[in-house]
């Protein structure tokens, strides 16, 4: 007889492991199906979290050979063990996919490893190598995430033409490695690897980086990452990459060839909607793979809900999981919400890049008049004592009521500094509100403030 579960949650992503989480907090009795034998989805396992442990380790190793004189610190022979920080990534990794193990058993959440697919409004069958299982659920959540977008005439072997995954993992430090896509991929293990050596091209098809964030920022930090020695090679369409005895080559703007040792494919990503059952169901994807859902997350086909990347809307974890906890909440409480005008975009290159709610492009093109406050770190002082004077914040208001539309910082530390704007907006705060908040000193987020002050042109510092 099939096992019965209020939820049977398809993908453990941050997606998938935290509605398991929340839905079980109130109560229903809840199953997480996952393909890989350890849980936390691309996020955990190979994506956010392993590239932050080598964007970590990298810089260290950057600034060790190059950053630390200048602080009075020298240091004699500085040499690389590409193996042991790739194997400190490892451990880090393992440590936090234990930690979802440990809070699915606190929680009472059952663990089914296998391929599911669903094979009617209430029936998931469940296939591994060992087995075959079938569940019954009131409800059925799909969460699985998403995969690396292939691109026609580029012959990915996972090894020399890879992506994302493969670029966590390359054994020895690429003498030089193409890039295909100057989005958030491609930027921050573009610097990983630069930073560890390679000479780093990236080659991307619009006429700037960053596609979809604030234009004038983007540029900005197109000329940061150019004096770090990476290499931009806009309005480039690549049209074939293949291997060729070890070596790659990529075929640009159709006559134009590249040859290199590696080549990483960022150039985004598409749903994992296959081999779950959708057609069975009357479930139609739409042109971009993506399954349809109602403001309850519901589907066409009743009692099947969808989530995360695989729905419309930016592909990023923390906004994965804010559905999640309102797809649970409303099933169990009638009520839940997410605030999609407020979900923060952060590249962890060096320096950060970080946006919150809408870029000055939008609000052109929806012909919303705006105030406009800026302040660079370079009159911050404690980005002074930091060293990273580069970049700034900007913040946009709108013109008649001083509510904060759009934040947008390029500096040290932007992802941290970028809550402060996400809690604010969320509360719906003018830039007056956050200029006559207190914000210690010498501290980064005084930038902050001081945009805020700048928005009425009266910020002290510039
Ligand atoms: P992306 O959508 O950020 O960037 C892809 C880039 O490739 C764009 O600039 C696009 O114009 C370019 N491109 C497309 N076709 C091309 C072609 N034929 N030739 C050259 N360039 C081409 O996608 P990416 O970097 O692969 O990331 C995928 C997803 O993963 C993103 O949606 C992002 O939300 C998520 N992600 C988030 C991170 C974060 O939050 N820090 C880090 C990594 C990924």
């Amino acid at each position: 007889m099939a096992e019965s579960y209020d939820l049977v949650v398809i993908g453990a992503g941050p997606g998938g492991y935290v509605a398991s989480i929340r839905a079980a907090q109130l109560g229903l009795r809840v199953a997480c199906i996952e393909r890989e034998s350890s849980l936390g989805g691309t996020c955990l396992r190979v994506g956010c979290i392993p590239s932050k442990a080598l964007l970590e380790s990298s810089e260290r190793y950057e600034e060790t050979r190059n950053g630390l004189k200048q602080h009075g610190v020298l240091t004699g022979d500085v040499t690389l063990d590409l193996a042991a920080m790739l194997r400190r990534k490892d451990s880090v990794v393992l440590a936090l996919t234990k930690g979802v193990e440990g809070l699915f058993k606190k929680n009472r959440i059952t663990r089914i490893t296998g391929q599911a697919r669903i094979t009617g409004p209430k029936r998931v069958v469940v296939s591994s190598p060992k087995e075959t299982v079938e569940l019954e659920a009131k409800s059925i959540l799909i969460a699985t995430g998403s995969q690396s977008a292939p691109l026609p005439g580029v012959e990915v072997d996972y090894d020399r033409i890879g992506t994302s995954t493969e670029a966590l993992n390359y054994p020895e430090v690429p003498g030089h490695l193409v890039v295909i896509g100057a989005g958030y991929i491609g930027l921050e293990l573009g610097s990983v690897w630069r930073r560890l050596g390679s000479r780093v091209t990236v080659l991307e098809y619009l006429d700037r980086i960053l596609p979809g964030m604030d234009a004038e920022l983007a540029a900005e930090a197109r000329k940061v990452f150019e004096k770090q020695g990476i290499e931009f090679r806009l309005k480039t369409k690549v049209t074939g990459a293949k291997v060729l005895n070890g070596r790659c080559t990529v075929r640009l703007n159709d006559d134009d060839v590249m040859d290199c040792d590696r080549v990483l494919l960022a150039v985004g990503r598409r749903p994992n909607t296959e081999g779950l059952g959708l057609e069975s169901l009357g479930i139609q994807p739409d042109e971009r793979g993506k399954i349809p859902v109602d403001e309850r997350f519901q589907t066409t086909a009743s009692g099947v809900y969808a989530i995360g990347d695989v729905i419309t809307g930016p592909m990023l974890a923390h906004k994965a999981e804010e559905e999640g906890v309102a797809f649970a909440e409303m099933l169990v409480t009638g009520h839940g919400h997410v605030d999609y005008g407020v979900i923060p975009g952060i590249v962890y290159t060096h320096p950060e890049i970080a946006t919150v709610g809408r870029s000055e492009e939008e609000l052109q093109a929806a012909g919303v008049a705006y105030s406009k406050g800026v302040f660079p770190f370079m009159a911050n002082g404690r980005a002074r004592a930091l060293g990273s004077t580069e970049g700034r914040v900007k913040i946009l208001a709108d013109a008649a009521t001083d509510r904060v539309l759009g934040v947008h910082i390029l500096g040290p530390h932007a992802g941290d500094l970028i809550a402060e704007a996400a809690a604010a907006m969320t509360f719906g705060a003018s830039s007056e509100d956050i200029a006559r908040c207190c914000h210690a000193h010498p501290t980064l987020s005084e930038a902050l403030k001081e945009a805020a002050l700048a928005v009425d042109g009266r910020a002290i510092h510039f």
